[in-house]
């Protein structure tokens, strides 16, 4: 089965062809991320002029793409409109959040109007839970259930309990700002340009780590021997604000900065997914969200629970953490739940979306 996934939760613009839930037989992505960049966050309403700028021909040439690669393949082919048509069994898209209501509505209205004209099933997404299935778009062995989830994202930073397909539990979250968010904002104090996940985790790079009886330490790590499964980050960031006001940051201070900052996210984020394992026993760990991304979040994590007995560890290949369509198909390959086209909206909120769209416990 072919789904043609349209994700536009953010500012990204994306359309993907996916068989069977798992071969990506197209992925086209249009970002407005240097946009924003000239502003250090993201312009709701500038996001979503440029969603609207970029749908159709991003969905264009994700199916065109598609044709290409798949066995339908024959160049007269591309650009037939029938034969594009045909080739797409049914269309999944971005209808629960986290994301921004603008931006969203494009994605949202336009696959419900190709629904219409092309006659086609709709599955409606929540994007939350759709990053998870990056980790089903791997040439790997496919995760196994039950797992437990570290999702960590620009726009959320939970764990969930997965006991099936589309069946989440959520165990815990951050209290105020998400990983992402987390790395945007020091990035911005440190002057560094958006997305700061990126920025930070490259000047980091540079510097050159302690050895491991002087870790680094500048940065506290709010909540992480609470008795939860939860996070804090806002006091991190107002730490970092205030150490630059005493220590304004240089040339050469840039790099331990950005590797204090890196620590001080990835350590409370492995130190309650240890905690997690630990209690449920899962057969698998997965992780997800555009922040799994990031290199020494993958190690530390690798590390932190290479002795858990029978755990399988799965993480997405780097291109697939951030948003794109790929996991969106691949999430209503695996949870097929059609619904007519005109009861399907946008709710930015995912807890309130997923439990509207009927896939959250509790
Ligand atoms: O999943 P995503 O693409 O969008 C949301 O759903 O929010 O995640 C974007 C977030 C941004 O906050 C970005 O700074 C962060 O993921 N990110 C990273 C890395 N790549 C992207 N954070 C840390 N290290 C990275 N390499
Ligand atoms: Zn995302």
């Amino acid at each position: 089965m072919n789904i043609l996934g349209i994700e536009t939760s953010c500012d990204e613009t994306a359309a993907a062809v996916v068989k069977d839930g798992t071969k990506i037989l197209s992925n086209v992505i249009a970002s407005s991320s240097e946009m924003h960049a000239k502003t250090g966050g993201i312009m709701p309403e500038q996001a979503a002029r440029a969603q609207i700028q970029s749908i159709i021909p991003v969905i264009e040439k994700a199916i065109a793409d598609s044709l290409q690669s798949s066995a339908f393949s024959n160049k007269k082919a591309v650009g037939q409109r029938q034969l594009a048509v045909d080739h797409v069994d049914a269309i999944a898209v971005t209808a629960g959040g986290p994301g921004l209501i603008g931006s969203m509505l494009v994605g949202v209205e336009t696959a419900k109007t190709l629904s219409y004209l092309w006659k086609k099933p709709i599955v409606p997404v929540v994007h939350l839970f759709a990053h998870v299935y990056a980790n089903w778009l791997t040439e790997n062995s496919k995760p196994k259930f039950p797992a437990i989830v570290l999702t960590v994202s620009g726009g959320h930073s939970d764990i969930l309990l997965m006991s099936k397909h589309g069946k989440f539990e959520w165990i815990g979250g951050t209290r105020d700002d998400a990983a992402g968010e987390t790395f945007d904002k020091c990035a911005r104090l440190l002057g560094l340009p958006y997305p700061g996940g990126p920025s930070i985790a490259k000047e980091a790079a540079r510097f050159q780590l302690p050895s491991s009886s002087s870790p680094l330490k500048l940065f506290p790590r709010p909540m992480i021997d609470s008795d939860n499964f939860d996070f804090s980050f806002s006091g991190l960031k107002t730490s970092v604000l205030n150490r630059l006001t005493d220590n304004p940051v240089n040339k050469s201070s840039l790099p331990k900065y950005a590797a204090e900052i890196q620590e001080a996210i990835v350590d409370s984020l492995v130190a309650k997914s240890v905690r997690a394992i630990e209690k449920y026993k899962p057969i698998s760990f997965l992780l997800a969200g555009g922040v799994a991304a990031n290199n020494r979040l993958r190690e530390k994590l690798r590390t932190a629970i290479q002795n858990q007995k029978d755990l399988e560890f799965h993480v997405p290949p780097i291109p697939l953490c951030t948003d794109n369509a790929t996991f969106i198909a691949s999430y209503a390959f695996f949870n097929y739940t059609p619904m007519l086209w005109n009861s399907i909206r946008a709710i930015t909120d995912p807890f309130e979306a997923a439990v509207f769209y009927g896939n959250i416990k509790g």
